[in-house]
């Protein structure tokens, strides 16, 4: 019955403005308790990643649940993690609506939203240690962070989310990608990147041991390889325990279908996005010479495209725009086609393809 409900949403929000749709989607999901995650659990899929377990690869990317409010909820569609936020310091609006448009025929959003959320304080009361003390079996629960738009001091906000939130989460993602917020992108150049790694890092060590979880950082796919090669080495440098490629685009490629929103400023994501994503991703892989462990992220939207995201390099999978075309079918769609790959393939385990086709993915072929 609850299935039938999840599966014919997408038909009826997709008839409503986007954020109206969504703002529906979260107070419906905001009221299902946790319940069990058995049948999601298969052996060849179970993922040891950071001293953290994964039922399965697939996650839900940051932004969807962006005030922890239907983190039970979406484990329950069957995701193996959710990632909330991007939580500021100070509750902030963001920019103004509209603010998410849809690209249907290009199977793709553009979002503009400029970190609009409910600020540390609440969403620290949200989880407090629900899912990490309370329900420790019911999946992982991650929290990205960012710096408010106004702040006079971008990587002192990073601390101060680092701080409050890092306690009550699996992990925290440093999230340095963000289109929307001003500047926010330039923490990805090489000084300000060692500054605010070696902050970020020094503040985790001074925590107290059970509170120091893994600290994960998610870079932009708008980067020239140079850029790219300099973000491997910095990173290599510091014990970032996982990177998350990518964020959205500011790019709007050759492949974009003409649609009345192309043009529409801010972050484009979905299907478009994927062939830049996993390019990004297979470089950065064969750059950190597969030493840090990948998130890939960006256009999946069925179990080629997840596996894809993995030959390329990455060990675990987030989508976004994917879950609100496909709708929450998607998740288990590409679960059950994974499992059924492997089997075909004649391999142990999904992680027997990490990387395998990263040289000629990287290479743009
Ligand atoms: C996002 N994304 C995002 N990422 C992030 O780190 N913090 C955020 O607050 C948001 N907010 C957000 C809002 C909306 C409406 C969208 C569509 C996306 C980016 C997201 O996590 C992901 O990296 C990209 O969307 C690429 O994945 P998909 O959507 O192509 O699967």
């Amino acid at each position: 019955m609850l299935n039938n409900i999840f599966q014919l949403a997408p038909q009826f929000l997709h008839k409503l403005d986007p954020e109206k749709a969504h703002d529906i989607a979260i107070s419906g999901l905001s009221l299902l308790p946790k319940m069990s995650t058995n049948a999601w659990k298969c052996d060849s899929l179970k993922i040891q990643f950071c001293n953290m377990h994964f039922n399965h690869p697939i996650g839900l990317a940051a932004g969807f649940d962006k005030n922890a409010q239907a983190c039970a909820g979406l484990l329950n569609l069957g995701f193996s993690f959710i990632e909330t936020g991007t939580v500021t310091p100070i509750a902030q609006a963001g920019n103004a609506k509209p603010r998410i448009f849809r690209l249907p025929q290009n199977k793709a959003l553009i979002n503009r939203l400029g970190f609009n959320n409910d600020g540390m304080q609440s969403i620290k009361m949200r989880l407090k240690d629900t899912y990490t003390t309370y329900l420790p079996d019911s999946g992982i629960v991650g929290v990205n962070i960012g710096a408010n738009k106004d702040t006079s001091n971008k990587v002192e906000d990073y601390i101060i989310g680092l701080k409050t939130l890092m306690p009550h989460a699996h992990y925290c993602t440093a999230n340095i990608s963000s289109p929307n917020t001003p500047g926010l992108r330039d923490l990805q150049h090489e000084k300000p990147l060692h500054n605010l790694l070696e902050s970020l890092c020094k503040t985790r060590q001074g925590m107290p041991p059970k509170h120091q979880k893994p600290l994960f950082v998610k870079i932009s796919p708008d980067i020239t390889f140079q850029e790219l090669r300099s973000m491997a080495h910095i990173l290599c440098q510091y014990p970032i325990d996982a990177v998350i490629v990518s964020n959205t685009t500011i790019s709007r490629p050759a492949t974009l279908i003409s649609s009345p929103h192309n043009n529409e400023m801010g972050g484009l994501s979905g299907k478009p996005l994927y062939t830049l994503s996993t390019q990004i991703l297979a470089q950065f892989y064969l750059l950190t010479e597969g030493k840090i462990p990948l998130i890939g992220v960006g256009g999946i939207r069925d179990t080629h495209t997840a596996l894809d995201k993995i030959k390329a390099g990455a060990t675990l999978l987030q989508m976004y725009t994917g879950f609100i075309y496909e709708g929450p079918a998607i998740v288990k769609k590409i679960y059950d086609g994974l499992k059924e790959t492997i089997k075909q393939d004649n391999k142990k385990h999904i992680t027997d393809y990490v990387g395998i086709q990263a040289e000629h993915i990287a290479q743009g072929s």
